[in-house]
């Protein structure tokens, strides 16, 4: 059993009844948050990249439950924080306790020098999960869905920073992914989207349309 807990904005943790891998925490300052920084839960912590509205409270949760942070060496570079890290780059797969993690690309700015911004392949709970994380449209995209057939697709939809629901539908296509499930919109009006578009734009995938504070089982 795998269950998907949507938090807002780009934030939401995947649950196998053992392992609680948190995904880009942003809750403090965002106004889809479903869940305090407080208040969450992580054994891992996935960070896609630096900006403010992804890595947000990572630092003080993995300080707070002990999560080990996985991301760039740049962008989980806490300052001396007592922050377990594991530090990996592009193309590389690394064996967790749930599965596997695999650090894809992502074309978008990393929001910290020497970085680049990045998407993750989680193979969890017999699952393979695809978190695009922020990016634009691009056509490697087909390579990832190449390596390993994705039953989720986790992909951004609010366009002006990333993807909108048009090139969000031909990612689907390209990745060949069975589910789909949009976030990164609607948390302010500059990427505000209405997800029926992904629905309508969306062929050959079920489009899973979750709110801030509802889980599903994957
Ligand atoms: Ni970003
Ligand atoms: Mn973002």
């Amino acid at each position: 059993m795998l269950t998907y807990n949507y938090y807002g904005h780009a934030c939401f943790m995947l649950d196998d009844g053992k392992n609680k891998i948190l995904f880009d925490p942003f809750l403090t300052g965002n106004p889809q948050a479903s869940i305090k920084e407080k208040d969450v839960q992580a054994d891992y912590i996935l960070i896609t990249h630096a900006h403010g509205d992804h890595v947000g409270d990572a630092a003080s949760i993995a300080v707070r439950t002990g999560a080990t942070c996985i991301g760039i060496p740049e962008v989980t570079d806490f300052g001396g924080q007592n922050v377990k890290t594991i530090g990996m780059n592009l193309g590389g797969t690394v064996k967790t306790d749930f599965g596997f993690v695999r650090m894809v690309p992502a074309l978008h700015s990393a929001g910290v020098p020497g970085g680049v911004a990045c998407g993750y392949v989680v193979g969890v709970g017999g699952k393979v999960i695809y978190f695009a994380g922020d990016t634009s449209l691009f056509s490697d995209m087909k390579l990832i869905g190449e390596r390993d057939k994705i039953d989720y697709a986790i992909l951004p939809i609010g366009g002006h920073y990333t993807m909108d629901p048009i090139d969000a539908a031909k990612a689907v296509e390209l990745l060949g992914a069975a589910n789909v499930i949009p976030l990164h919109y609607n948390t302010w009006d500059v990427i505000k989207q209405n997800p029926e578009d992904l629905v309508k734009l969306v062929k050959g995938a079920t489009v899973h349309i979750v709110k801030p504070g509802q889980s599903i089982e994957l």
